[in-house]
């Protein structure tokens, strides 16, 4: 027997004694089998029981959930948190029961674009509900598989998924999806757990790698998430009269197409940020400012944080005099830049969440000056 055939039939063998009763095991309709598995996306089942027994009560079908007003939904979640959740349940909801006649899709694609259905909720609606052949990706069954297969690809790497969703598919009993998924899950959550597996009892530990090699307790392996990159910008707000300069980012970045003002990227942060109105000028004026530049004052640092990175700005704001002339300013390291009205920005302009943060700060004193 291959592995995969061992690590399928013992498993299956395991689950059938140790069964733990849930009210949702061996139901078949879809609408509460998505209903248990959106509660359970990030609830422990003690926690999500009691609201899964009080939504079927008070919303039988999709179409009693589809009709309910939102606050009374919002009132029934109320204490299991990630209220998106609920959002998403009830606007997924009415749309099956406005677009698709109340009927739930019976697809694995139907399923998935669902809003707030992704590829775990998918495979397991399709799974428990449909009996189609998916198998279950979720952190119980990363740790399983990473452990009997000896899988030293860190689970929150790029490769990750794939790696393990192959193997997941592979090893699935595609004529029994629904037992398969509802299988390893209660065995990761009852034998192979994260903490003190209970490997002396286990029916798989005779082909299991870390058992056998000892590295029970480093396996799954956890890449240490890479430190954020800081990256630390000055801008320079340039007004004349109501206007002020800015263009739409370029590069392949998030913020590109969002307005800015000219920036000049520090490479480390910068000690006295009493430095940066020199600096700026230098750069986009390398043969002096325009006569009468007056510099009106340096904002306070902004902090933005991205998923890889954590953005810092300084925003130096300088007023041009009043017979500035436009070309000069174009003949400068400025080309590019559009002179609009104060008011077009944001308001009409998008901006990145750190310009606008600036930006808003100001408007309160925009009447005053
Ligand atoms: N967690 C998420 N779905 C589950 C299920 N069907 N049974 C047990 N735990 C779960
Ligand atoms: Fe998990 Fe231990 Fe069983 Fe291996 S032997 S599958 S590590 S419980």
């Amino acid at each position: 027997m291959d592995a995969a055939a061992f690590f399928r039939e013992n498993l299956l063998a395991w689950h059938a004694g140790h069964q733990r009763p849930m009210p949702w095991k061996g139901e078949r309709d879809p609408y509460k089998v998505w209903l248990s598995e959106v509660i359970l996306q990030q609830t422990r089942v003690e926690q999500g029981l009691p609201y899964y027994e009080r939504f079927v009560v008070a919303y039988p079908t999709v179409r009693h959930l589809a009709e309910a007003p939102e606050d009374d939904v919002f009132k029934n979640w109320e204490g299991l948190g990630y209220y998106s959740r609920a959002r998403n349940l009830h606007a997924a909801a009415r749309y099956i029961a406005s677009d698709l006649g109340g009927v739930f899709p019976d697809t694995y694609a139907g399923i998935r674009a669902l809003q707030g259905v992704g590829d775990y909720t998918a495979a397991a609606v399709a799974a428990f509900a449909f009996g189609l052949p998916y198998a279950v990706l979720d952190g119980n069954v990363y740790r399983v598989l990473a452990r009997f297969f000896g899988i030293e690809t860190p689970t929150n790497s790029p490769a990750a998924k794939r790696e393990f969703s192959a193997l997941a598919q592979r090893l699935l009993d595609s004529a029994r999806p629904g037992a398969y998924n509802q299988a390893i899950m209660d065995f990761g959550a009852g034998q192979c757990t994260p903490k003190q597996p209970a490997c002396a009892t286990c029916p798989l530990a005779a082909h299991c790698v870390a058992a056998r090699s000892g590295s029970v307790a480093r396996l799954p392996v956890k890449a240490r998430a890479a430190p954020k990159q800081s990256r630390f910008f000055a801008y320079a707000v340039f007004y004349h009269g109501d206007t002020v300069w800015v263009r739409p980012r370029t590069g392949n970045d998030i913020w590109q197409n969002l307005y800015e003002f000219p920036l000049l990227e520090l490479p480390e942060p910068p000690g006295d940020t009493a430095a940066l109105p020199g600096l700026l000028l230098s750069r986009f004026f390398p043969n002096g400012a325009p006569p009468g530049t007056a510099l009106r004052g340096i904002s306070k640092p902004y902090r933005q944080t991205l998923s890889h990175r954590v953005v810092t700005a300084v925003f130096c704001e300088f007023d041009f005099p009043e017979n500035f002339k436009v070309a000069d300013f174009q003949q400068n390291n400025l080309s590019g830049f559009q002179q609009i009205e104060q008011f077009k920005l944001k308001k009409i302009l998008a901006v990145p969440r750190i310009v606008a943060w600036f930006w808003e700060g100001k408007t309160v004193t925009f009447g005053d000056i």
